[in-house]
This record gives structure tokens, sequence and C-alpha cells, in this order.
């Protein structure tokens, strides 16, 4: 981390603030470099924080300051170049099986029905037959999509495909889900409705959840805590608690003081990075 650009505010980064038991994720100083045109350069400067357990944390920042790349690692499908991963205190090697991973490409097979769809995992896993239609019928009910199991991915709507791919991913339970902008392309109203949908499912299940957005809005939204992400090579800023009380209604959320303030806050430490900085 470069120290002369980083300004900590809510002394939240680093070990575990609370003391409160072992993190669901720890990431320590981790860095990531590429080699484009057999030059190396620096995506991702210095990530170090922790998620706890059942926590929603989001990260934000311009594009291409390394936010998929630090997911990517995290999901185990990546090396980092310096520093490290650990998942509950364990370095990650291989393919992170206990994560669920919503990627910023996730599509649905075309060929196969909103059933079958979500039923892959479970097709993956070996899961036994003779419950996977009980399971994947419930997990359809859900997501909202009772009527459309028989349907295919070409038949429904942009918001009824995301409530599939979170199905699919949902159906396996994964304690922790990284999430990589997965409501990015859709209208304002549709996007208030999957949030709160998943606020809903987070709230039932526990999950753990590291959700990557560049909607700061989305962020104080959803999130327990955002962490601030500056352009590449993508260095952390700050990360702010979010404390507006839960259960939040997404709807109604917006229209807190607390709200407008935070988002007023996280805007004046990115602004410089999002007019600037990005790669968009
Ligand atoms: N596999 C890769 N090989 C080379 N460069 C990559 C690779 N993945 C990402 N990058 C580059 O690293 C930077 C960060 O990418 P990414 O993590 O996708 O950013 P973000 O998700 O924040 O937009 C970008 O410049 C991107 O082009
Ligand atoms: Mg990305």
């Amino acid at each position: 981390m470069r120290p002369e650009t980083h300004a900590l505010a809510d002394g939240e980064v680093g070990a575990d603030p609370t003391g409160d038991g072992e993190p669901m994720i720890s990431f320590d100083h981790v860095g990531k470099r590429f080699f484009k045109k057999g030059k190396p350069f620096q995506a991702l400067g210095d990530a170090h924080f922790d998620v706890r357990p059942g926590e929603f944390v989001s990260i934000v920042g311009p594009s291409g300051c390394g936010k998929s790349t630090l997911l990517n690692i995290t999901a185990g499908l990546m090396r980092p170049s310096s520093g490290q991963v650990r998942y509950q205190g364990a370095p990650i090697g291989t393919v992170n099986t206990r994560v669920g991973y919503v990627t910023q490409a996730d599509t649905l097979l075309p060929w196969r029905t909103v059933r079958q769809n979500i039923g892959i995992p479970l097709e993956i896993r070996h899961h036994p037959r003779t419950d996977r239609a009980d399971l994947i019928e419930a997990m359809i009910e859900k997501v909202g999509l009772a009527e459309f199991g028989g349907h295919y991915p070409a038949e429904l709507s942009g918001g009824m495909r995301k409530r599939v791919i979170l199905a699919r991913t949902l159906i396996y339970q994964p304690e922790t889900l990284l999430m990589d902008e997965p409501f990015g392309a859709l209208d304002a109203q549709l996007k208030l409705v999957l949030q709160q949908e998943l606020l809903r499912l987070w709230a039932d299940a526990g999950t753990t959840i590291l959700f990557v957005t560049h909607d700061l809005a989305e962020a104080v939204t959803l999130s327990d805590r955002v962490v601030v992400v500056s352009s590449r090579p993508g260095t952390m800023r700050t990360i702010k608690a979010i404390d507006i009380e839960r259960p939040r209604d997404v709807f109604e959320v917006r229209f807190h003081d607390r709200f407008r303030e935070l988002q007023q806050e996280l805007w004046a430490i990115l602004q410089d990075d999002m007019l600037e900085g990005g790669e968009m």
C-alpha cells in the first residue's frame, strides 16, 4: 500500500477490529501484476481487509482498479502476485468450492430451461437425483419464478435471467457469495427489486457476501461496510461502516439523511478517481 495515498477512516482496516472471532475472508496485502505486451503492470495495488462471517461487504472503485481480479483471486481462479488471501484462516490454494461466484459475464445455457439451468450445480456435485427436483422447485419459488420453470432463457426478461443466475448460485447453499456487478445492466427500478430480494435471501441464509459495484447508492443500500478502492493500481482509500439499521427497505432507505451523508462521503473520497482514473 502506498502510505502517502491512502487515508484510512473508521479504523477498520487490518485485523479483526471487533475481536470477535476468525474472519471468513482475510486479504493480507494482496497485489496482482499482469503482463501486457511483455511489460508488467500492476492491476491491483494492495488490498488489506477482512470480511467477517455473515457480513455484507461491498467493494467500490472505478473501472479497471482490480475489483474483478480480487474476486477471481478469492475464488481461487487466479493467484496473487504478492500477499495472500485466507479463507477461514487457510490460504486459498486451488478453486475455492465453498464460495458461490456470480461473475460479470454470467450467462445461462440457452438450450436449457430455467429448471435445468438452476440444477447445474447439483449435477456437478453429484447431488442425489431423488431430491434434486424438490430443491430446484423450492429455489424457483424463493426467487419468485414459480411460473417459469419450463421456460428457456430467451423467453425471460433481463431481471428474470438475473433471478435464475441467483437461484443457480444459491441452490448449493454456499457459505460465501462473491458477486461481481450482478445488477449492473438493469434499469433502476428493477435493480431495486433485485436488491430487496438479495437482502431478504442474505438475511434468511446467513451467507457472507462480498459484492462488487460501481454504484455508490447500491453499496450503501446493501452493505455493512464499503471498501473504497482507488483507480489502478487499486489501492484501498478507506473502509466505511454503513451504520443504517436493518432490516432495510431498499425503496425507502435512500430517503434517510444518513444514507445521503454516507453517499456524499463516499463520493467525496472517490470522485477524482471516478472522473479521471477509470478505464471506461
Ligand atoms: N487475465 C488478465 N491478463 C491481463 N490483464 C488483466 C487480466 N485481468 C484483468 N486485467 C487488467 O487488470 C486491470 C484490472 O482489471 P479488473 O480486475 O477486471 O478491473 P475492474 O473489475 O475493477 O474493472 C485492467 O487493466 C485489466 O485490463
Ligand atoms: Mg470488473
